[in-house]
């Protein structure tokens, strides 16, 4: 017999907690109930999620970038649909199937012409695991330089690439012969890349870890110098690409040609799994340099045709609804937007990163009396204050956001490609009321320390055992004015542990 979705969803609703409590993660319960952020999401449709109390939530997330579409994009869904009801023939393994020659066709086109060969994974990290291989096959160098502060993924090679020491711990040797230099140092490459060991050079052209962003002379004399010395320059577009930064890769926005592309994130659609490496003739060769090495590099789900229709729908999308335009055009009305804050409240400093991959820098207010409580709140806990910032934003407004990094005050944000100027408006209406809040430094530091009492005092299981489970179309929507939540260091120490 089928499994009955509805009825399962139904008859188990509300156990979610108790069960990741019980068999999965329960760290993760713990810290979304110490926050408040516990909700009993049922449904997503565009840029919202709808809880079971039928709240709606802006989610300015995207799944850490997944949801450039949106969720449930209908001509996606609809492709998935025919995909299954085709009974296409899938990961035959020893076959060369249709639907990955057109996938890789249609990112090829989208690549500099040098580009023209596709390895597809089955992750991000996945991706620059497969990049990390294929550099030192071409190359037969052992040597990786990665950015300080990078991000890449958390398996143990794109781990040994990664800038935060709170990943790496306790997880032992990581893969010998990865380097750092500080992200926009151009002296501190050429130092290392001098030494002629260096296979390649990982970079996320704008850090997602705090949204930090190199000069465009930067980015230009790497590739010349990564040219010069015969190092790959691999740029990481996992988060950056497909049309996040207003471009569809973000190295475009300086006319770079990389050795390697990494994407994943936004390629499946919101649906299927799916990263991909997009690569040279002559570094493909490299690996599959023979029949008896046809299969050097390879996974098993890699190339499976539902991933690819995802990729292929994602794609068709983009184009038809002029995704990464609509990207450039929102990022600038965002900007637009949000520069009145930035004059309004001395304690929002600047508005930072490219398109819809924005980082909303906060620090140190200039009047004596701001400056004295600030610093009290700091003393908390380093960069407490962004994070005071995004409880509120998702109790009182319902939308989520994140921190940015570990000790820094930088809120990111990730709005599907798709949102526009209402939703635009609405965030930066209730960025001015929390904003304002703090400034008169009452209400929302109370609610801070009163939401912390209560996610600490909440006990697992079901948060909201009597919410009922509400089939699609029978939400209200609402926006909701929360009754705050949990919070002070420890909920804040939370916000960060979530945020990639
Ligand atoms: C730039 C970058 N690279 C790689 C990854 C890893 O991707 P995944 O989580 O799919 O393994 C991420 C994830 O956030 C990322 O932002």
């Amino acid at each position: 017999m089928p499994i009955d979705l509805v009825e399962l969803l139904r008859t188990r609703h509300g156990e979610n907690y108790a069960l990741h409590e019980k068999h999965l993660n329960h760290q993760l319960g713990r810290v979304l109930k110490t926050i408040g952020f516990d909700r009993f999401y049922v449904r997503g449709e565009g840029c919202y999620l709808y809880d079971a109390e039928g709240e709606r939530y802006l989610d300015f997330l995207s799944g850490f970038g997944v949801y450039a579409l949106g969720r449930a994009h209908p001509r996606v869904k609809a492709a998935l649909h025919d995909a299954i009801d085709l009974d296409l023939p899938n990961m035959v393994q020893m076959d060369c199937a249709l639907l990955p020659g057109l996938l890789a066709e249609q990112l090829v086109a989208r690549c500099p012409e040098e580009i023209n060969r596709v390895f597809f994974t089955n992750s991000g990290a996945e991706a620059i695991e497969s990049a990390i291989k294929f550099a030192r096959q071409a190359t037969q160098r052992p040597r990786i330089l990665f950015a300080e502060h990078a991000f890449h993924g958390l398996t143990t090679g794109a781990l040994a690439l990664n800038g935060g020491a709170e990943f790496r711990e306790g997880f032992g040797q990581l893969l010998p012969g990865c380097e750092s230099v500080p992200f926009g140092d151009i002296a501190a490459l050429r130092q290392e890349l001098a030494k002629g060991d260096v296979a390649a050079f990982i970079a996320e052209p704008i850090q997602g870890k705090g949204v930090y962003e190199a000069t465009p002379q930067y980015w230009k004399q790497a590739q010349a110098l990564c040219r010069k010395h015969q190092t790959l320059l691999v740029m990481d577009e996992v988060q950056t690409g497909l049309g996040r930064t207003g471009k569809f890769f973000c190295f475009e926005h300086w006319d770079l040609s990389p050795d390697i592309i990494t994407v994943a994130k936004a390629l499946s659609g919101g649906f299927i799994p799916l990263g991909a490496v997009l690569t040279t003739d002559r570094i493909f060769t490299s690996v599959y340099s023979s029949l008896e090495k046809a299969l050097k590099h390879s996974s098993t789900f890699g190339r499976n045709q539902l991933a690819m229709v995802a990729g292929l729908a994602t794609l068709a999308a983009f184009d038809d609804e002029r995704i990464v335009e609509r990207a450039r055009v929102n990022g600038l009305a965002f900007e637009v937007a949000l520069a009145p804050l930035v004059e309004r409240y001395e304690m929002f400093h600047a508005v930072r990163g490219k398109g819809l991959m924005i980082g909303l820098e906060f620090g140190e207010p200039e009047s004596r009396a701001l400056r004295r409580r600030y610093h009290a709140l700091e003393r908390l806990r380093p960069a407490i204050f962004s994070q005071m910032l995004v409880v509120p934003l998702f109790h009182r407004h319902r939308i989520l956001t994140q921190v940015a990094a570990d000790n820094v005050n930088i809120i990111k944000l990730l709005p599907p490609l798709i949102c526009g100027q209402a939703e635009i408006d609405y965030f930066v209406n209730a960025l001015d009321d929390v904003l304002s809040d703090a400034h008169s430094g009452t209400g929302l530091v109370f609610e801070f320390g009163r939401t912390m009492v209560k996610g600490a005092t909440r006990r697992t299981g079901r948060a909201r055992p009597d919410a009922p489970f509400l089939p699609r179309g029978q939400e209200t929507p609402a926006n909701g004015t929360g009754d705050g939540a949990s919070h002070g260091a420890d909920a804040a120490a939370a916000v960060v542990a979530v945020a990639p």
